[in-house]
């Protein structure tokens, strides 16, 4: 989603800004743009569609200088990508606004200062908020407090980066639902939805707070919070470093990040064991009190963090015998709920800032939740701090849009979870071999990537004419088949479905034929002779089958069956494993599609507006 960043520097920002849009063109985009004030006090606004490239092109041919400046990466909601919509919008060229949200009222506000002789160039709701500035700006000629009375008018969510032509020295950000931070530089400060867009000037950051709003100067920033009361928040400093965003040797951040995994889980489940059991302190110092209390868990998610909730009933049902439900965010916020007693409520989310997970969190405060945690990748984002508890996974930044280790980690935590909730339910001596097995996976993860990534390759070009594709798992393995065909979908632009393999006669055999792959995760577990039977029905169909299984369960090459054989992994923790194939498919066949693969098209990697 859209990406904001904004300097006032003793030096000329332009540099510094594009610097910022490429560290945020992880966030998903369709145009970019960039105003700075330069040494003549004038207002230079440049834009351009498509990528931050194009912007860096036409930048270079006219370079702007000047101290003070915002910059912006659009992903289209109100009106398409174009030019003209992309930010920043003007107003009467003297205010320049960059956003990232939505204006729920902008319609009503559009009109009343069309009233009032304003002339729109765009479709954005956007523009509405440069006019309503410039508007409150001539009256009280007092750049923040015409920033204040602007937010008052103002529905939706949002984040916004104010310039004005006539204070040069500062510029105002607004954080009300989308992430918003301060850089804290020397003689030079900052904001941008993510520390990581100031990775090469600093990595001191302020986290803002909903509500807050900030003015920005070059040797001090002012924060107001809601109430309008000055106020401090607290510095933190960003454990990322430069390296964590390049690509080093990898051509595109996915593969990067698929290759990472065995690290990241070892990082991830390295200090939540203690001998053979789990730390409960992990998830926080409230979970010693509120786990043996809990009766019931409901997980929310969206997008391949739900699969990863998929997973956790199976387990949490299993393992500690608690009933589990999972639900996507989007849905759960809009339909009245029966909370049953002692039950917690889990989000799970990479960014910590999806715009619709975090509204159910907000929402289930008032539902009689016994409490929340968060299983989250980003340890300043708004899903921790507005949860009881919080278990962080330790991927590391993931720029990919496609999620990988973000979703394994995600799985090793809930693992972890379901272990430390079991503690009270199951005798010890039944968790002490899931408890060693979950301490081999990184290894295993490791083994997995060497054995099947040169397989995979070769075996991409037979998806080279293919349109469709179907994913078959049984039980555990039936989420691992929906991220599988979610991440062909994504990445290759392969349209391909998720189906558990016993529902295949019910509908999508009618679909199967010679031109028609089928690829399945069938590892050697209680479900294999019925998912074996399944295979069958597809093979008298004639469809092609890819089989990713292990020697144990006898499923040979042969023809109409491609068998790509995986180590062996105790089966309850098998989808930790099994979706890294899919995964390393998904990238492979991308590759040979010539596809967009860490910026597919329409998609965004944090999802900040519902
Ligand atoms: C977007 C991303 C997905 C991600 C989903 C949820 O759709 O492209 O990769 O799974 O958002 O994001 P979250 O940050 O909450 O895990």
């Amino acid at each position: 989603m859209c990406g904001i960043v904004g300097a006032v520097a003793q030096r000329d920002v332009g540099e510094i800004l594009l610097e910022g849009l490429k560290a945020l063109e992880y966030r998903g985009y369709d145009s970019a743009g960039i105003a700075i004030i330069d040494p003549k006090n004038q207002l230079t606004c440049l834009r351009t569609q498509g990528k931050v490239q194009e912007l860096v092109n036409l930048y270079k041919k006219s370079p702007v200088l000047g101290k003070t400046g915002i910059a912006h990466t659009r992903w289209a909601t109100h009106g398409k990508p174009s030019e003209c919509n992309a930010h920043p919008h003007l107003s009467g060229e003297t205010i320049a606004v960059v956003h990232n949200g939505i204006i729920e009222n902008y319609e009503s506000l559009r009109k009343e200062l069309v009233q009032a002789g304003y002339h729109f160039c765009s479709e954005t709701d956007t523009e509405t908020i440069a006019h309503l500035i410039h508007q409150e700006y001539t009256n009280t000629h007092d750049f923040l407090q015409s920033v204040k009375n602007v937010v008052k008018k103002l529905k939706g969510a949002y984040a916004l980066a104010i310039l004005n032509k006539a204070e040069p020295d500062h510029i105002i950000g607004v954080r009300f639902g989308s992430p918003l931070v301060v850089g804290l530089g020397i003689g030079e400060n900052f904001i941008a939805s993510d520390l990581a867009a100031l990775l090469p000037v600093t990595q001191k950051g302020l986290i803002l707070e909903n509500g807050d709003i900030v003015d920005v100067h070059r040797d001090h920033v002012d924060i107001f919070d809601k109430t309008g009361k000055k106020t401090n928040r607290s510095i933190y400093e960003s454990e990322l470093t430069l390296d964590a965003v390049n690509r080093g040797q990898y051509q595109h951040f996915m593969l990067k990040e698929i290759f990472e995994q065995p690290k990241v889980l070892e990082a991830t489940l390295q200090n939540s064991f203690s001998d053979h059991h789990v730390l409960i302190e992990s998830f926080g110092h409230k979970a010693r009190e509120l786990f043996p209390k809990i009766k019931q868990i409901q997980i929310v998610a969206c997008g391949t963090s739900y699969y990863a909730g998929m997973i956790a009933r199976y387990w949490i049902e299993d393992i500690a015998q608690i009933p589990c439900q999972v639900e996507i965010a989007s849905e759960i916020r809009y339909r009245r709920t029966i909370v049953a007693p002692n039950t917690l409520f889990v989000t799970i989310s990479q960014s910590g800032e999806t715009a619709d997970t975090l509204e159910a969190l907000r929402q289930a405060k008032d539902l009689g939740y016994m409490g929340s945690l968060t299983i989250c990748n980003t340890p300043e984002s708004s899903l921790v701090r507005e949860s009881d508890l919080a278990f962080i996974t330790r991927a590391g930044k993931e720029i990919g849009v496609a999620s990988t280790k973000a979703f394994t980690t995600q799985l090793a935590a809930l693992c972890c979870l379901t272990l430390a909730i079991a503690q009270h339910t199951t005798p010890a001596k039944n968790l002490k071999k899931l408890v060693e097995d979950l301490k081999h996976i990184p290894e295993i993860a490791s083994k997995t990537l060497e054995t099947t990534n040169r397989a995979i390759k070769d075996l991409s070009g037979y998806f080279a004419d293919k349109k469709n594709a179907l994913f078959l798992g049984r039980g555990i393995q039936y989420p691992i088949a929906l991220e599988g065909a979610l991440k062909l979908k994504e990445i290759a632009y392969v349209h391909a479905e998720g189906y558990p393999a016993g529902e295949l006669k019910h509908g999508p055999l009618a679909l199967v034929d010679k031109n028609m792959p089928v690829i399945t995760v069938a590892p050697n577990d209680d479900l294999l002779e019925k998912l074996k039977s399944n295979l069958q029905e597809v093979r008298a169909r004639g469809g092609q089958l890819i089989v990713f299984n292990d020697d144990q369960t006898g499923i040979k090459n042969q023809e109409g069956i491609m068998s790509i054989k995986m180590p062996k992994v105790n089966p309850i923790l098998a989808p930790l494993i099994y979706v890294i194939p899919l995964q390393l498919l998904a990238y492979y066949v991308a590759l040979i599609k010539g596809t967009d693969i860490d910026h597919p098209r329409n998609l965004a990697k944090s999802v900040t507006v519902e």
